[in-house]
């Protein structure tokens, strides 16, 4: 009885989503991000637009929803954060490391995401004032980053708006903040990327990106693939691991993991939808505009806002769309180092957000700085947020995978996770989950970590 009350009030201590919706809300708003709106559209547009699409979409519905169902399943068996989780099935060094790892990534990633998250009120706020045709000048982001106290001040502004609804607990905040934003998010998505395909001349930009075309197939395509699926379905960033410790045994894993993919993957191509047609319809059908990069969201998108009929509203009703999408998974990478925090150092909410909040303040100024006061500091060439940007999604994700499918091939066993899984309802794609998880996710995992190192250092070209 004791034993039962004191695991209870550890779970209310830690804290819980409120329902399957709350859960699945909260989710999808941490797998909806940046990662969506700024990065899937450049790496659309760069590696192939159909084709990439194509390899995508496979690799979200086997290895991403075999990667989803185990993280989300062990966060749920041992309620705990992923060093609590490792820790559970053994005191192996091996797990040991897999714990931090699946930890560090989202304490790594968070403050840097912060920073982007500034560049994006900024914008948003230059819009509301109606500087549409100041931002559409080519070199508005280059010297915009290289004022130090405007970047770190953005960064700050962002960064509290992430802190407060950490402070709000579970429920009140990151709960809260997703059901509001995500039902907004998918109107404005559907809104703009109905303006963006009636351009005059966007179709050929829709076709790009549906139609997919075997001259544009490489191991990149894959490489590139498979890096986005894992940072936007918030993969490999102890976020999932978290989120499964809040809920209870009745929610079906397999069902919220498929609505969040499908969510997950529809904003990605409303993304692509309001991104890419519109850069053909801009650039009259010269596809060279769709190299950007990662500057696409930032320089190549106000040109073409600036070119459109009411680009200023649109200007509006986009950065507010990536500010939400921004926040909801700003906060859910924090809150997975917060919870870590709780379960490691057994300290209350208030004192691991503080904790939190020094980490992201002194990573963070670091990254906005990197641009301006400290751009002599460069790491393998890269700027430091550039080079955090890398460290995570190229060396540590990977790894962090590839120590959830040890984990569970050495120490949990498949049937355990069948086993967790079923408690809620039927696995259906059991096989399937298995059949990736033994052999498809060590391999892909290796060459994806192999692949990224090797294209850093200059060995092949991605
Ligand atoms: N999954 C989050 C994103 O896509 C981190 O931005």
């Amino acid at each position: 009885m004791n034993k039962e009350k004191s695991a209870v009030q550890e779970k209310s201590e830690r804290g819980s989503f409120s329902g399957k919706l709350g859960y699945v809300l909260a989710v999808a708003g941490s797998a909806v991000g940046l990662g969506n709106i700024w990065r899937f559209p450049y790496l659309a547009a760069k590696y192939g637009g159909g084709m990439f699409l194509l390899v995508y979409l496979i690799l979200v519905l086997t290895f991403g929803y075999a990667l989803i169902m185990s993280e989300t399943a062990l966060g749920r068996m041992t309620v705990k954060s992923p060093v609590g989780a490792f820790r559970t099935f053994g005191q192996k060094p091996v797990f040991r490391f897999g714990g931090w790892i699946n930890s560090l990534v989202p304490m790594i990633i968070v403050p840097y995401y912060c920073v982007i998250g500034g560049w994006v009120i900024k914008y948003l706020a230059e819009y509301l004032k109606g500087n549409t045709q100041i931002l559409a000048d080519g070199s508005y982001f280059s010297e915009f980053t290289a004022d130090a106290v405007s970047v770190e001040g953005w960064f700050i502004v962002f960064t509290v708006l992430v802190i407060a609804a950490i402070c709000a607990g579970v429920k009140h905040g990151v709960e809260r903040v997703s059901k509001i934003m995500m039902p907004v998010l998918v109107v404005l998505a559907v809104v703009i990327s109905a303006y963006s395909v009636t351009r005059p001349g966007a179709l050929a930009g829709v076709k790009y990106l549906f139609v997919p075309n075997l001259e544009n197939f490489s191991l990149m395509t894959v490489v590139a693939a498979m890096g986005q699926m894992f940072f936007s379905l918030s993969i490999a960033m102890g976020i999932l691991y978290t989120y499964g410790s809040y809920i209870d045994k009745d929610i079906d894993l397999e069902k919220s993991t498929k609505q969040v993919e499908i969510f997950d993957t529809s904003i990605a191509v409303l993304a692509g939808l309001m991104i890419i047609p519109a850069v053909f319809a801009f650039s009259n059908g010269d596809a060279s505009a769709l190299q950007a990069g990662p500057s696409l969201m930032f320089i190549t998108i106000p040109k073409v806002f600036a070119s459109m009929g009411m680009g200023t509203l649109v200007g509006v009703l986009f950065f507010v769309l990536v500010l939400f999408a921004a926040l909801t998974s700003a906060i859910s990478l924090m809150e997975a180092g917060v919870s870590t925090f709780m379960d490691e150092l057994g300290w209350g909410r208030g004192k691991c957000t503080v904790l939190m909040s020094v980490i992201i303040f002194v990573l963070g100024s670091a990254s906005a700085l990197g641009f301006n006061a400290l751009d002599f500091i460069t790491v393998f060439g890269m700027s430091i947020l550039d080079f955090f940007d890398f460290l995570t999604n190229s060396v540590m994700m990977p790894i962090a995978a590839l120590a959830t499918c040890i984990l569970i091939l050495r120490a949990v066993g498949l049937k355990a996770i069948a086993e967790e899984i079923e408690i809620s309802s039927a696995f259906k794609r059991k096989r399937m989950y298995n059949f990736c998880m033994k052999y498809i996710a060590p391999v892909f995992l290796i060459i994806i970590l192999l692949s990224s190192i090797a294209n850093v250092f200059g060995w092949i070209k991605m």
